[in-house]
């Protein structure tokens, strides 16, 4: 099959497209004839070598969730599933390829109406703003703010928020006039500075870096903030101070990760968002021999939901 790999970590140009063996399915996976692949921020991560101590080594295959096919299963797997259109989480790598393999438990069959292209932008980002949101004990009527609102995590965040007060930071006024088309009321800067309230009940934070103290103080009395994604690189090792700064108010901080919420109650809500989708916001799609072009556009920060990879496959 044709696969693209990283095959020198660090700029785009290091990405490859090449030939490997056709992988199989162990026991309980499946074989998915891939048709769309999302391309996310976090594979931005992986290629640029940051997680190299993770075990990540040259010719790893990135990407991590893909929508097309089941053709074949593996031991103790339905055989039922083959002909099946589904979305799949592969792990950390594999979906840039025309076949991938992923465990059945990380599987959702996908509805008629629902296109591959769609659910590669909503399978995993949907899930992840939504219980990002329980995890921050959200509820209707709450003051939020969304920060780094732009990727596909933030677009999902403010279309499932609900019809509050929801403010989100961008880069650019027009970045903020398409999040306000998608439900956002407040639109902020990078820095958080523009018309809104001055504090909120749940900051839901993307970003990250040496900003994210200046918004703990954005925090009401009770408020909570919840780290999703730190595509702004760590906080200052420090910044537990500025809760502690204003021990009275009874702020706190968690971080969130999907890998906390039990698999079944994760895929039993990304099939309720296949089932009654929100907007699937796709800046692109190109075919899979253009990965490398879809990692530059990501890196030049231009992307606004996601960019997705097709197959030509259906
Ligand atoms: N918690 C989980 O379970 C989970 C699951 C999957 C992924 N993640 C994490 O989520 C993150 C990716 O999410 P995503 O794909 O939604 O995000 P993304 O598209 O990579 O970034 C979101 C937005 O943040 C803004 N931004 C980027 N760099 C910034 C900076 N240096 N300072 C301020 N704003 C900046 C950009 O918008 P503007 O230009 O408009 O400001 C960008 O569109 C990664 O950290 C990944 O590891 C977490």
């Amino acid at each position: 099959m044709k696969a693209v790999s990283i095959q020198t970590f660090g700029d785009p140009s290091g990405m490859a497209v090449i030939d490997v063996p056709d992988p199989s399915p162990g026991p309980g996976q499946v074989l998915v004839q891939t048709v769309a692949i999302g391309v996310g921020g976090v594979d931005a991560v992986v290629r640029r070598g940051t997680l190299g101590g993770y075990g990540f080594t040259e010719g790893h295959i990135p990407g991590s969730e893909v929508a097309g096919r089941v053709i074949a299963v593996g031991d103790d797997v339905d055989a039922a599933w083959i002909g099946r259109r589904v979305w799949a989480f592969t792990g950390v790598g594999g979906a840039y390829a025309e076949l991938a393999v992923a465990r059945i438990a990380d599987v959702t069959a996908l509805p008629d109406a629902l296109s591959s292209i769609d659910a590669v932008t909503l399978g995993s980002a949907g899930p992840v703003a939504h219980f990002a949101l329980a995890h921050a004990r959200f509820t209707a009527g709450d003051s939020l703010l969304i920060r780094g609102a732009a990727g596909s995590i933030g677009i999902l965040a403010v279309q499932l928020a609900g019809s509050g007060p929801i403010a989100v930071t961008t880069s650019s006024p027009s970045r903020g006039e398409r999040l306000r088309k998608l439900g956002a009321t407040v639109v902020l800067d990078r820095d958080g500075n523009g018309v809104g309230p001055a504090e909120y009940d749940v900051v839901l934070d993307i970003v990250g870096g040496p900003g994210l103290p200046s918004f703990v103080d954005r925090l009401a009395d009770n408020g909570r903030l919840v780290s999703v994604g730190v595509v702004g690189g760590y906080p200052p090792a420090d910044f537990g101070m500025a809760f502690l700064r204003s021990f009275q108010r009874s702020r706190s901080f968690a971080t969130f990760s999907l890998n906390t919420v039990p698999e079944e109650t994760r895929n039993q809500v990304r099939a309720s968002i296949f089932a009654d989708p929100p907007e699937a916001v796709v800046h692109d799609v190109l075919p899979l021999a253009e990965a490398a072009g879809a990692h530059r556009r990501m890196d030049a920060g231009e992307v606004f939901g996601r960019i997705v990879l097709t197959t030509g496959a259906n």
